[in-house]
This record gives C-alpha cells, sequence and structure tokens, in this order.
C-alpha cells in the first residue's frame, strides 16, 4: 500500500508528497461523464460497481495517492427521511424544508442499512485498486447538512439557516445532534469497511463568525472528531471561506486541516504546528495558462517544503471544466517527476 497519505496525516515522512483532488472523480473526465449519461449523480451512488470504476479513474490515470468513495454528502440525510434531488449545475434540493419542530422530529435517526450501498462501494473500490492507495470516507459536516435542511437549497447569504440558529436554540441543539449522530455511524461503517482516513466536509460553516463557530456548531464537530479518532481513524476537516476559522477547525481528534486558497498555507502550518495541512491551490488555476498554473503550485510546494505533514490538494473542489493536461502536469510537478 501506497501509505503516503496516512504517514502525512501523523506528520511522518512519507516516500513522496501526497496529492488527491476533492471531487477528483467527477464531470471533468469524459470517461465520467461517459457513465453518467446512463443515470443522475444519486442514482451513480447507489449502484457500488459503478460507483467504485469511478473512484478508481482518476486514481489510475494521474497516480493519485487516494481515492475517495464515489457519493455525496446528502446521501445519508435519505436514510433518516429527507427528500432529496441534486439538479445539474444547482446542487442539491431537498423537499419539504426543516421550519419548525415537527420537521425536525419528521427527521428519522439515521440507520446505516438504508445506505449500505456506500460501504459496499468502499469495499468494491479497495479491491478494484488492490488496497494499492487509501480510500478516503466521508460525511458532510453538521452546519453544511443543516443548511441544506433549513435552506431547502444551496445558499448564498444563509439568512434562514442562521435566523433559525439564533431564534429557535433548542431546535437548532436537536437538529444538531442528530446530524452529528448521523455522522459518527455513517463515518464509523465507511472505517469499519476499510477507509482508513475519514474527511468531514463543513463547507459552507465558513459563513459563520469565529464566535458563532465555536458557540453553534464546534461542540457538534467536536464531539465527532473525537469519537472516530477514539476507534483509529484519521481525520481531516475541510472548512472554506473563512480565514478567521483556521485554528477553529484543530479541534480534538483532528489530524489534518483542509484550508483553501485565501490563507497563506505556511502561516498555517506554522500556527498549528501538531497538525497535517491539506491544500491549498486556487481550484481556477485548473483552468489556467498550463506554466501559469504550475508556477503558482510550486510556490505553495516551496512554502511547506521541509515541513512534514503536507498534504497538496485544491482550496475546493476540482472545476467540471479543470483542464485533464492541468491536472496531469500538476500531479507530476507534486511527486517530482516534472521534467
Ligand atoms: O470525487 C469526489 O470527490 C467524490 C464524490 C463527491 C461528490 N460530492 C459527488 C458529486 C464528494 C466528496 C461530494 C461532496 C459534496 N457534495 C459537498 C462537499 C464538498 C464541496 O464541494 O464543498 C457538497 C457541498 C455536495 C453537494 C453537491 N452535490 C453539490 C454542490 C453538487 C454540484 C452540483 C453541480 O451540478 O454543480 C453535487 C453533485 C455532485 N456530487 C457531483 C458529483 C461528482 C456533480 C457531478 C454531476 O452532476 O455528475
Amino acid at each position: 500500500m501506497n501509505d503516503s497519505l496516512i504517514r502525512a496525516c501523523r506528520l511522518e515522512r512519507p516516500e513522496r508528497r501526497p496529492v488527491w483532488f476533492m471531487r477528483q472523480a467527477g464531470r471533468y473526465l469524459k470517461e465520467y461523464r461517459e457513465i453518467r449519461k446512463n443515470y443522475s449523480v444519486l442514482e451513480l451512488c447507489r449502484r457500488p460497481e459503478e460507483a467504485a470504476e469511478i473512484s478508481a479513474l482518476p486514481v489510475n490515470r494521474f497516480d493519485l495517492d487516494a481515492a475517495i468513495v464515489f457519493s455525496d454528502i446528502m446521501i445519508p440525510l435519505t436514510g433518516m427521511n429527507a427528500d432529496i434531488r441534486i439538479i445539474e449545475n444547482e446542487g442539491p434540493k431537498v423537499a419539504g424544508r426543516i421550519e419548525n419542530a415537527e420537521d425536525v422530529q419528521r427527521l428519522r435517526e439515521f440507520d446505516p442499512s438504508t445506505v449500505q450501498y456506500v460501504y459496499e462501494a468502499v469495499e468494491r473500490t479497495r479491491r478494484m485498486l488492490s488496497d494499492r492507495v487509501p480510500v478516503i470516507g466521508f460525511a458532510g459536516g453538521p452546519f453544511t447538512l443543516s443548511s441544506y435542511l433549513i435552506e431547502g437549497s444551496s445558499s448564498r447569504d444563509f439568512m434562514r439557516v442562521k435566523k433559525f440558529m439564533y431564534r429557535k436554540r433548542e431546535l437548532w441543539d436537536e437538529l444538531m445532534g442528530k446530524l452529528a449522530d448521523m455522522c459518527i455511524s455513517h463515518l464509523q461503517e465507511q472505517h469499519r469497511a476499510g477507509c482508513r482516513v475519514l474527511q468531514l466536509f463543513d463547507s459552507w460553516a465558513g459563513t459563520l463568525s469565529a464566535a458563532d463557530y465555536m458557540e453553534y456548531v464546534r461542540p457538534y464537530t467536536e464531539h465527532i472528531t473525537r469519537r472516530l479518532s477514539a476507534d483509529g481513524a484519521i481525520v481531516i476537516h475541510f472548512i472554506t471561506g473563512n480565514p478567521s476559522l483556521v485554528s477553529c477547525m484543530a479541534c480534538r481528534g483532528v489530524s489534518a486541516v483542509s484550508v483553501d486558497w485565501r490563507v497563506n498555507i505556511r502561516d498555517v502550518m506554522d500556527a498549528l504546528p501538531d497538525l497535517a495541512v491539506q491544500g491549498n491551490l486556487e481550484p481556477a488555476l485548473m483552468m489556467a495558462p498550463k506554466q501559469m498554473m504550475l508556477e503558482r503550485a510550486s510556490r505553495i510546494l516551496a512554502e511547506t517544503e521541509g515541513r512534514p505533514g503536507h498534504i497538496f490538494n485544491l482550496g475546493h473542489g476540482m472545476p467540471a471544466e479543470a483542464d485533464v493536461e492541468n491536472v496531469e502536469a500538476l500531479v507530476k510537478l507534486v511527486h517530482g517527476e516534472m521534467r
């Protein structure tokens, strides 16, 4: 097994610098688009054979240091009785968004057997890759999930979820408690299926101030990360959009923080000497001229040189318009194979 990712997460010296990309299995790959023609995203997530094939695609093509299970953060919510669709170029839609106590009560306790196909996809992906690289398991963070449930869709200003959080504190705590329990059991099942590394995607929590994050979200996140690390799992914590949350991401149980392009990655490493740091190339550079992209990636490599525990990634997901040649060149650069 290529254990570069695991060694980096433990601040040990890996054989080579690990690199993988959030949303590495997606629309920028024509092989993905080909399979996707016949199914919706959610249908694909429910088909372990196709899901495993999709996860393995970018790993084989670019020699990446990790696979990520093909699923979506909305999938486990379907196992809690939520009615979810995903609209292309828009994102998730929730029918009957959460507004009151009855809506929160309607959300059933998560039963992992309702999404058994995710854990089967993990096992199939491991087999398909002969355990050559780790398979990362994941879940959405409790703020990001509650924002989809309360807003009903993607949001720009998150007014509904913030109003709910401020005005209905008890209900907020009940909802966050249910979501945190779901995250724990969904991630534990992926860990059991063989994901040694787990990433918590709290993508939209950066809309909160540090004070509100600490008050309304972090206790739940820390509950999740402590439980998982007690099981021996390695946890990566990801939030975008808010440099002042970087140190708040370092809760107990977290091995690595994943940061976006708005922060200087060396500053993050200096501020968090006991943690691995993942990131943080601007995703739009995947559509920039190759030399420009390589030059900017080289700066990140130089800034993090000599410090163990850097996991190369983008600051957010791989864009659908990413240039495949850029992806190829970037991985070679990180691996020191650029001529
Ligand atoms: O390759 C991978 O990283 C694994 C699979 C993965 C998907 N979603 C599949 C998917 C992962 C890790 C996710 C996480 C996810 N889903 C997040 C957190 C990460 C982030 O980007 O912040 C969020 C917020 C979602 C919700 C979601 N699902 C969005 C916003 C979208 C995009 C809608 C669009 O069309 O632009 C989805 C759909 C989705 N999930 C796609 C994929 C590959 C889009 C591809 C398609 O339409 O075929």
